[in-house]
């Protein structure tokens, strides 16, 4: 089969990740028979360097005409002065709302081999810590209504969150269907307690269920999740919540893994077409420096295999290199510890490429 792929390799460290990425998928394509082609275009500071616009669009119509979108990361301190709308981070947002791509999955996996760079103790981890979550995408206060203005006690402004019984709805049957894959346990996270908009989020979440019976539903305040995130992981399969809790949530859930260089994310919508990106962020720091680990954007591609095209075998082949590599003790900087040996991004990439 042929796959088009749009490709947005970012800023920082985007490139160095994305081209091992791309190493990676041209060997699954080699030895299983498939052809990818990559259109590269640009977002993020890198685009607002060369067009003045963070999300040109050139890049969004390129994007909307592939299979899936690649992405590495983007953003930097050189364009942290710009206002909001010329922000790098914009070009994210509006990729997610003009893709319609409203559920982002984010799978928080501990690797046994990585457990010391784990900050929770032993005896609460166990040796096994495997969860995922689902997080709205284009809608809440990412996307409501904002404004600003002069009153009497200065300038004031305002972000709104506001959920639709639909929004709720399509990200709940996304996160139950995971769930049934999985462990048939969710766990839908919101602020009932004070939010209306919340308390419309669990009454939706609660008719979905019923299509569910063989589904274990529970509810948590988001504070509280955040809390038991820390003292009992353990009890978490899938978690569904919306866009600012999800956001919060999902980079601690990375971190309590110890493994935010390695764990990837899937943006999807109602089409197969999904954007593929790591979870970390575009590490300006050691940008083309051969530093940065390639492995999260390795498995976001085994996500797009698996998630856009199908493709489980080849997905699964990825997966267990990667494992491989790991196993057999070679680590980027990031991940290093006494004992392993340490590569570079570019030997990485290569390493997991022979393994497959
Ligand atoms: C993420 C990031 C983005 C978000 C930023 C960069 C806009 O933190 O993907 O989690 O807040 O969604
Ligand atoms: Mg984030």
């Amino acid at each position: 089969m042929d796959y088009n792929l749009a490709v947005i390799k970012g800023d920082g460290i985007g490139p160095d990740i994305v081209d091992q990425a791309i190493k990676v998928l041209d060997t699954i394509g080699t030895k299983y028979g498939h052809d990818f082609s990559y259109k590269e275009v640009l977002a993020g500071g890198a685009a607002i360097d060369a067009t003045g616009e963070p999300l040109p669009q050139e890049t969004i119509d390129v994007c909307k005409n592939s299979d899936s979108v690649i992405l590495g990361a983007v953003g930097g301190w050189q364009w942290d002065h710009l206002p909001g709308e010329k922000r790098p981070e914009k070009a994210l947002l509006g990729l997610r709302a003009e893709l319609g791509l409203y559920a982002n999955i984010r799978p928080a996996v501990l690797y046994k081999e990585l457990k010391a760079a784990c900050p929770i103790k032993d005896e609460i981890i166990g040796d096994k810590l495997d969860f995922v979550v689902v997080r709205e995408l284009t809608g809440g206060i990412y996307f409501g209504k904002r404004g600003q203005g002069k009153g009497e006690n200065g300038d004031y402004s305002y972000d709104t969150m506001m959920y639709s019984e639909m929004e709720v709805r399509r990200i709940a049957i996304n996160a139950f269907d995971i769930a049934m894959k999985r462990g048939k346990k969710l766990c839908s996270v919101d602020k009932a307690n004070v939010l209306e908009n919340s308390r419309l989020w669990r009454k939706v979440v609660l008719e979905v269920a019923k299509d569910y019976p063989e589904v274990e539903l529970s509810h948590l305040y988001v504070d509280n999740a955040a809390m038991q995130l820390v003292i009992n992981p353990k009890q978490f399969d899938v978690i569904v919540t919306g866009n600012m809790f999800g956001d919060i949530i999902s980079d601690e859930a990375s971190m309590i893994t110890g493994s935010i260089g390695m764990l990837p994310s899937a943006s999807l919508g109602n089409s197969k077409l999904g954007m593929y990106e790591p979870i970390h962020g575009s590490a300006p720091d050691i940008a083309g420096q051969d530093k940065a680990n390639p492995i999260a954007t390795i498995i976001s591609m085994a996500m797009m295999l698996r998630y856009s095209f199908d493709l489980e075998e080849e997905a699964k082949a990825i997966e267990v290199a990667v494992e491989k590599v790991i196993e057999e003790g070679f680590r980027t900087i990031d991940i290093m510890s006494e004992g392993c040996i340490q590569v570079g991004t570019i030997k990485m990439g290569e390493l997991i490429c022979e393994r497959i």
